[in-house]
């Protein structure tokens, strides 16, 4: 088994996000299932790299999403299309990076202490959205391009050839 405890705190971003894929990776193994990984993601990010807040939401019905596997406080129960910075993300299928949520209209505070948020979408082999993934920081411009490709690639776990 992989190391479980990654601590990537003090790397570099790409550097980082290399470290937390490759464990990933070794860890699912062959595992082809959909909560698992997404339960293991979850927790080499969110304890690799100290974040506030880690965890999936679901599409669950039509324009609906509800939490997955979630480490952080008590998350929302449902997020329609189109509110909060995940139902934008998941409405428009694209990436969201929020510097600061007290500029974001319509952010939607699960944890007081969030100040910056990046968003990313989850499809499926058939190209559905089937997810988004939500990471919060305490700490105001935590999030830029190095985290959006170090996720999105991440995120291919759910699209890959089997
Ligand atoms: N802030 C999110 C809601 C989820 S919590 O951060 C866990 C949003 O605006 O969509």
């Amino acid at each position: 088994m992989a190391e479980a405890l990654l601590d990537v705190r003090n790397r570099p971003k790409d550097v980082a996000y290399a470290l937390v894929l490759t464990t990933v990776v070794q860890l699912l193994g062959d595992v082809d299932d959909e909560i698992a990984a997404m339960a293991t993601i979850t927790s080499v990010l969110h304890h690799g790299f100290g974040f506030l807040w880690t965890g999936f939401y679901r599409v669950t019905a039509p324009n609906v999403l509800r939490p997955g596997p979630y480490q952080g406080t008590v998350g929302c129960l449902e997020i329609a299309f189109g509110k909060g910075v995940c139902g934008t993300a998941a409405a428009e299928r694209r990436t969201v990076i929020v510097p600061d949520v007290r500029r974001f209209p319509g952010h939607i505070a699960c944890d007081p202490r969030s100040r910056s948020e990046i968003v990313v979408p989850v499809l499926d082999r058939a190209g559905a959205l089937r997810a988004v993934l939500d990471i919060d920081a305490d700490r105001t411009g935590v999030f830029d391009e190095q985290d959006r490709v170090g996720l999105e690639l991440l995120m291919t776990w759910f699209s890959r050839p089997r």
